[in-house]
């Protein structure tokens, strides 16, 4: 019997059916593969797991497992049951298989105690430092792992990239960029898995906006029509943007290992994501060659035989979650696997793929410890539910690193900063003090009501919040500090109380203006600027103090225009969320024990018509859909290619100090391919059966001296730009960390087959293009001071 959801998903795609014509409004509609009609597990059939290339032991225990199991056994696994963590699978004890915990998220466990709030993916990424990425995923993972997860719901690699500035959830993943963002993944995996926990890859795929993300069960802000009657909004995407951006980052999640891929709300053109067996099956399964299990986002499961046969392997939250989000699986696929619409092999595959990362894992030899609190919001502020505390002593010292390490220097007029020691020092706004309902009142996400004002905003809200052990805040950290200094120290917390800003600010030596822009999961930032109308109190402190720094906690790009030429506004510091040790990065920075090294993971344009049009389709229809007409053209390859001057571009920063570069050379090589963990089965054209499209073929290398006279850090970078393509490509950062004054170092930047090809739509490919790649270095996407090119 068809469920109720598969006769309202058929009703829908009749719907949709009479605007067919609608559905490829580009010139080439070629590009825009598949079509509704031709996507389904019949044209692109679901590959079997075989353990690839890392996990063939593993693969062999889960199938010998899995054969020795019920039918009811086997779909009880797959299907995500009623427990104590945001998602559990089904145990199987005769088998001694135990349910497996699923929880929270990209930027610590949530919504415990006792743990770490880290900062978001977007800060980490702001770092450029792959090693501080490394560390960060590590010690989260052990966090999760110390708490008794098994499987950690993140990071986000790639889902959202940040097609749309305003997105909601852009500070979950890393940056706007495919190329970085797969290097954050590829880190954050690594380090995550070696701490002992399993991580999640999410959200797979095109996953770009939150209005209208999911439209299930009304539970979202957007929600207009009734239960059930909206579909998602469908990413439109073409085949050359699926690949070069946004499978990109999952590429590299899937080469690190990752466990297991959550599959996205939205529908991809046209089919849920949940259900596409052409991005499912034929992208991920068969050109990444991912191994293990495919979750569903929760609620991303609208249905039954389509799902599973187009890719899906594990309902979630399935029966648990007090089924809020459907009936899906379990007892419901027994009649589809009766009539062969299922066949048991594709369910014995969804069983074989949840459990062999778990087996790969060695977690069934070193479980984790039992999970003692409860994420079920009824409980979690109970007496049932009690945590440990798993915090690490150092993981506070590298929060607080990395905090200092992202913090983006936009503006320093005069070297304004560091500050030495002021006599007397102002701090203004609601962003530098503690939020005056604690950091337990948000209900775990970080859902305060409308008129709390956050205080210092560390993370943004939803299942990518975790709940701080304790907030250093700025107004702590710099009164601190100001003691030490024998300064004065006054503070106004109050973003509208300008009466006390005329009184308290024009005496001060400096004054510190702390603003943010809040954003959460489940809806889209409204536009880009600050809250509270920061702008009005940035200029009122401004012309009281021609000494006025600004910092501003936010999670993604912020419109400047208002105050950023007000000379009197000396210097702008980005300090995206860093974290609970929020206070005490951003003054060290302040005062000058490090030099920032932050550079922007984002462009920031004078306003919003500089990025792509229409990035978040708000119309209310049955059908939304979003066309990804920009294509490859996101964030500043938009700029580049379109000649649109930033206002601050992306892998902008400023130091310290300063740098000079020279020196660019570029060589052939052939070094193998080391860092594979799985292996893809990415098509590329000069395979030669034994050559990995990962290979280094190409190393270029430029000097860089620091030419100032603080000791500092600098991230290079180098863009490509393929013949005939428009637009420049990140393919290489290299930080150079810690550079003496009149230090030179080598920055080298190698550079790997699939860095130097586009895909071929037409070929279905990935190809170096014939002519010449040019090849720039410099210290952001603007300034590129030095070039070469290579031939092929
Ligand atoms: C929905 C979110 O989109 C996802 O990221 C999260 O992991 C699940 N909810 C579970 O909380």
């Amino acid at each position: 019997m068809p469920s109720t959801a598969l006769s309202l998903l058929t009703v829908a795609l009749a719907l949709v059916s009479p605007i067919l014509g609608d559905v490829l409004p580009r010139a080439d509609s070629s590009a825009f593969l598949p079509t509704l009609s031709n996507n389904s597990a019949a044209a692109w059939p679901p590959p079997y797991a075989n353990g690839g290339y890392a996990w063939t032991s593993a693969f062999t225990r889960a199938q010998s497992l899995v054969s020795q199991m019920t039918l009811e056994e086997k779909v009880t696994l797959i299907t995500g049951q009623p427990g104590r963590c945001v998602g559990m699978t089904g145990a199987v004890p005769r088998l001694g298989i135990p349910a497996l915990c699923l929880e929270d998220g990209p930027a610590g466990v949530r919504p415990v105690q006792g743990v770490s709030q880290f900062p978001a993916g977007q800060a980490a990424a702001a770092t450029w430092d792959r090693e501080l990425i490394y560390k960060r995923g590590y010690a989260m993972g052990k966090e999760f792992y110390d708490q008794g997860v098994n499987v950690a719901l993140g990071p986000v690699t790639g889902g959202p990239l940040g097609r749309s500035p305003r997105g909601g959830r852009n500070f979950e993943g890393f940056f706007d960029d495919a190329y970085a963002t797969g290097e954050a993944a590829y880190m954050t995996v690594r380090g995550m898995q070696d701490s002992g926990v399993l991580a999640t890859a999410k959200h797979y795929i095109g996953y770009e906006q939150e209005t209208y993300r999911d439209p299930f069960n009304q539970s979202e802000s957007y929600d207009v029509f009734p239960v059930n009657e909206q579909t998602p909004i469908s990413s439109n995407i073409d085949n050359k943007a699926l690949h070069e951006l946004y499978m990109w980052g999952f590429a590299e999640a899937v080469r690190a290992g990752v466990g297991y891929v959550m599959c996205s709300y939205n529908e991809v053109n046209q089919t849920h994501s949940c259900a596409n067996a052409y991005t499912l099956n034929n992208l991920l399964k068969g050109e990444l060659n991912f191994q293990g299990g495919v979750m569903s986002d929760w609620g991303g499961d609208w249905g039954d035989a389509e799902f599973i046969n187009g890719g899906l392997d594990m309902s979630m939250p399935g029966v648990g979650f007090g089924g809020i989000f459907g009936p899906f699986w379990g007892q419901n696929l027994l009649p589809y696997i009766a009539n062969g619409t299922v066949t048991e092999g594709r369910v014995d595959d969804a069983a074989i793929r949840t459990l062999t990362p778990w087996i790969f894992s060695n977690q069934p030899a070193y479980p984790p410890p039992a999970v003692t609190w409860n994420a079920d919001p009824q409980y979690y502020e109970t007496e049932d539910a009690y945590w440990r505390d798993v915090r690490q002593v150092e993981t506070m010292t590298l929060i607080r690193q990395i905090g200092e390490d992202s913090a983006t220097l936009l503006k320093n007029t005069n070297n304004a900063l560091p500050l030495g020691a002021p006599k007397v020092i102002a701090i203004v706004g609601s962003d530098a003090g503690p939020n005056e309902l604690g950091e337990l009142d948000g209900g775990g996400s970080n859902a305060y009501p409308g008129w709390n004002l956050n205080g210092t905003l560390t993370l943004g809200g939803g299942s990518g919040w975790a709940i701080p052990p304790y907030v250093v805040t700025p107004y702590e950290a710099i009164n601190y500090r100001g003691r030490a200094l024998n300064s004065q120290v006054y503070a106004i917390f109050n973003d509208t109380a300008y009466d006390a800003v005329n009184v308290t600010v024009p005496s001060a030596n400096v004054a510190i203006v702390f603003v943010s822009a809040f954003t959460r999961e489940g809806e889209d930032r409204a536009t880009l600027y600050l809250d509270n109308d920061a702008d009005t109190l940035i200029n009122i402190v401004a012309a009281n103090n021609n000494n006025t720094i600004v910092v501003m906690n936010a999670g993604g790009p912020i419109l400047v225009e208002a105050w950023i030429d007000n000379p009197n506004v000396t210097a702008v510091i980005a300090a995206h969320f860093p974290g609970q040790e929020a206070g005490a990065a951003i003054t060290n920075v302040l005062f000058g024990d490090v030099s920032p090294s932050g550079k922007l993971p984002y462009t920031i344009g004078y306003s919003l018509d500089d990025y792509a049009p229409d990035t978040i389709v708000a119309t209310p229809v049955l059908q939304p859909q979003a066309y990804f007409n920009e294509s490859t053209l996101v964030d500043y390859r938009w700029f580049s290619a379109n000649n649109i001057t930033p206002r601050f571009e992306f892998g902008y920063g400023l130091s310290y100090s300063t740098f000079a570069y020279s020196n660019i050379s570029v060589e052939s090589v052939f070094w193998p391919d080391t860092t594979s963990v799985q292996q893809t089965h990415e098509p590329f054209e000069a395979w030669d059966g034994t050559n990995s499209i990962y290979d280094i073929v190409a190393q270029v290398m430029a000097q860089v001296q620091n030419t100032g006279d603080v000791r500092a850090s600098e991230t290079a970078q180098l863009y490509a730009t393929f013949p005939g393509s428009p637009g420049i490509w990140l393919r290489g950062f290299d930080k150079l960390k810690g550079m003496a004054p009149g230090e030179t170092r080598a920055a080298s930047f190698p550079l790997r087959r699939k860095d130097l090809s586009l895909w071929s739509t037409e070929r279905q490919l990935w190809y170096v293009p014939e002519g010449e790649i040019q090849l720039q270095v410099g210290a952001s996407s603007t300034k590129l001071y030095l070039a070469t090119s290579l031939s092929h």
